[in-house]
């Protein structure tokens, strides 16, 4: 164990929180509200955000779209330069969050947004975020990464600096009244994986980081189980700070990470639109199978601890299984569709992605190569 942790995000969590945003955000900050598709219209979050912000100078930019491009997003780089923007408050779900990092990011630099994605520039100056959460899912509201889409060439690719990391973020479970239970779906099975990329690699002894990861899991475990209780705020606020607590950095800290079911998630998401959560179901159970060997040990931890599964052989095989059964108990499907009928071809474009990319030694040994990325796309698509 050996790291440098701080959460620099200050959390302002229960109903009527939004109202926080009024203190949050300096009064003399001239301030960007950047959002999605309307949904915050529709459920009170664009009125009380404009209620807070009465005393604040501040203008909008709409229709940050699910999986963020940075076509669209650069016309609001191009709105904070001419406009001099001093702080960007996000309001949504990660794709909106995720929008707001790279456009702070990029309108703080003269070159190509883009090249943030490439590594080309590296990011040490951003306008200010503030978060406002209407979807628990990715974390992004406290923590320092973004994943963005360039539509031109189906290409999605994280990066990840402090600078761009929220300085408050509002958790106010009201406002997922209004998702659509997919979206409720997909925050469970997203926070799910998050915990295990950081979790399910070898065995360390970090006592810490695996019994906090264990109780997310479990809690994410009950939270399906008890599912016909998603409309109760109780049921709500611990998905809310559950999928918070699985990417703001604490579980990671000083241990190995995997990200590998992200990184060939990511490239489905990018060539067939499947939502990003759904793509992670499909990719985990086919890795963790063909990874089983060097995970072996974890998974039994898991299978054990957070499963209660009985001792035996076969306790990792069972491990997967039982992770398969907690995704089809939410009808979310285990296996690529959206390619086709074609899945020799898909396979082939998956990997060219992958390649293009350097995606090529992923997971926490860097052993998932092509050829074993090859072997669990034989598995992972119908
Ligand atoms: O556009 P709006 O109108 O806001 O509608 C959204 C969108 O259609 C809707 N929604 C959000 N809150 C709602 C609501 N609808 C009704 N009521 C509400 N309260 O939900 C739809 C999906 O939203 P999106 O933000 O795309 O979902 P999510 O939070 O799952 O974010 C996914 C994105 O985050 C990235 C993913 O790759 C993907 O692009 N990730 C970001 C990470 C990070 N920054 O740390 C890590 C993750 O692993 C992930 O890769
Ligand atoms: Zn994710």
């Amino acid at each position: 164990m050996e790291f440098s942790y701080v959460n620099p995000t200050q959390i302002h969590f229960g109903q009527g929180k939004i109202a926080s945003v009024t203190d949050a955000i300096p009064s003399t900050s001239k301030v960007l509200v950047i959002y999605g598709g309307g949904s915050i219209k529709k459920n009170g979050v664009y009125q009380q955000v404009q209620n807070a912000l009465s005393q604040h100078t501040w203008i909008e930019f709409s229709g940050v779209e699910p999986n963020p491009t940075m076509e669209n997003l650069d016309k609001a780089v191009a709105l904070v330069k001419a406009e001099k923007v001093d702080f960007i408050l996000a309001v949504g779900g990660g794709s909106v969050i995720d929008g707001a990092k790279y456009v702070a990011a990029a309108a703080c630099y003269d070159g190509a947004g883009w090249d943030i994605l490439l590594g080309k520039h590296t990011v040490t100056k951003a306008i200010a975020i503030g978060a406002v959460l209407t979807l628990p899912a990715t974390g992004s509201e406290s923590n320092s990464g973004s994943v963005i889409t360039r539509a031109a060439t189906q290409d999605k690719l994280p990066f990840s600096s402090p600078a761009v990391q929220p300085k408050f973020a509002v958790l106010d479970a009201d406002a997922m009244k209004t998702l659509p239970e997919r979206q409720l779906i997909n925050g469970l099975v997203d926070a799910w994986v998050h915990t295990c990329e950081q979790y399910l690699t070898m065995p360390t002894g970090a006592m810490v980081q695996d019994g906090y990861a264990e109780a997310l899991l479990k809690n994410l475990l009950t939270l399906a189980k008890q599912y016909d209780q998603h409309t109760t705020l109780q049921w709500r606020e611990n998905l809310m700070w559950t999928a918070n607590q699985a990417l703001n950095g604490l579980i990671g800290a000083g241990v190995p990470q995997d990200w590998a079911t992200h990184m060939i998630g990511h490239e489905m998401t990018a060539l067939y639109g499947v939502d990003h959560a759904r793509s992670l179901a499909i990719v985990q159970p086919s890795l963790l199978r063909n990874q089983l060997t060097v995970k072996k040990a974890k998974l039994e931890q898991l299978g054990h601890n957070v499963f209660a599964l009985a001792a035996g052989d076969d306790l990792a095989e069972r491990t997967i299984v039982a992770i398969e059964a907690f995704y089809h108990s939410l009808n979310v499907a285990t296996q690529l569709t959206e390619h086709g009928d074609d899945k020799a071809s898909a396979i082939d474009k998956i990997i060219a992605q992958l390649e293009a990319h350097k995606m090529t030694a992923l997971g926490e040994h860097q052993a998932i190569t092509l050829t074993q990325s090859r072997e669990i796309l034989q598995l992972a698509i119908k």
